[in-house]
């Protein structure tokens, strides 16, 4: 039996200063893949809204709509840990309305969940989420789901007052009961700062070398997405052109009668 990654995995890699590894996915096939590449988190990131869905932001995706992503990438990992993200206005209503949000993630297979942001309500709510059963890994600096209130996709923790402040928040949300904490679009000296003064692992999303893991949305990753590529995102493959070069010979080779052929008929 494969032995699956845990919250105390993730502690164990933070004691001994190895890294890890997550990345996003949205349906069970590539799920599939990246458990047997190694990859320890598996993220259903509510980037999906933008690379999956074609929304203009993350916010206009439901509960109704990860909960279906969640089932499908839950099926398709045996060994990584599977984190569901929370999407806007599904966690910050009340705390009754986000344990039964949450809560639903987990019975569709979820280990975890994902929550943005750092305040006196966000604490409590972690700790709620916490003592119903369910991992949190925090998510601060910029927070895609404040974009608005932020001004944009602006760098966070910049000065010395604002990565102290950045940090403040981190321990809070670690003795509130957080597991890890997503550090975005931040300097690479500020995230190596917050995680050098956490018990808990920090995982960088744009925020540098010194983080204990990293992550990424897959699309980014695989070369599918084009619409925009991040600074912090690394290419590795180029989809894009795979699935154009596939679907045009396709195209091709059924308007000119060479598909199917005879093995590829009853
Ligand atoms: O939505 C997402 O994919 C994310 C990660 C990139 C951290 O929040």
């Amino acid at each position: 039996m494969v032995k699956k990654v845990t919250v105390r995995t993730l502690r164990k890699l933070k004691e001994s200063n190895e890294k890890f590894s997550v990345l996003t996915a949205y349906d069970y096939s590539t799920a599939k893949y990246l458990d047997e590449a190694g990859i320890d988190i598996i993220l259903i990131g509510d980037s999906l809204a933008m690379v999956a869905l074609g929304y203009e932001t993350t916010n206009s995706i439901g509960t109704d709509e990860m909960a279906i992503f969640t089932k499908a990438v839950a099926k398709g990992a045996q060994r990584a840990m599977v984190v569901t993200d929370m999407p806007f206005m599904s966690y910050t209503i009340d705390i009754p309305s986000a344990l039964t949000n949450i809560g639903n993630m987990v019975k569709l297979g979820a280990n975890a969940v994902k929550l943005e942001g750092c305040n006196d309500y966000m604490l409590e709510l972690i700790k709620r989420t916490t003592q119903m059963g369910v991992p949190v890994m925090s998510h601060i600096g910029f927070t895609p789901q404040s974009q608005n209130v932020i001004g944009g996709h602006i760098i966070q923790g910049k000065t010395q007052e604002a990565a102290e402040e950045l940090l403040k928040q981190a321990k809070l949300l670690e003795d509130a009961g957080a597991f890890s904490i997503v550090l975005e679009m931040v300097p690479e000296e500020c995230g190596k700062y917050i995680t050098e003064n956490l018990n808990i692992p920090t995982i960088s999303c744009g925020a540098g070398r010194y983080c204990d893991a990293q992550v990424l949305v897959s699309d980014d990753v695989f070369g599918k997405f084009s619409d925009f590529k991040p600074k912090f995102a690394r290419k590795y493959a180029d989809m894009k052109s795979l699935i154009l070069n596939a679907a045009k010979q396709f195209n091709e080779d059924v308007k000119s009668g060479k598909f199917p052929n005879e093995e590829e008929v009853f």
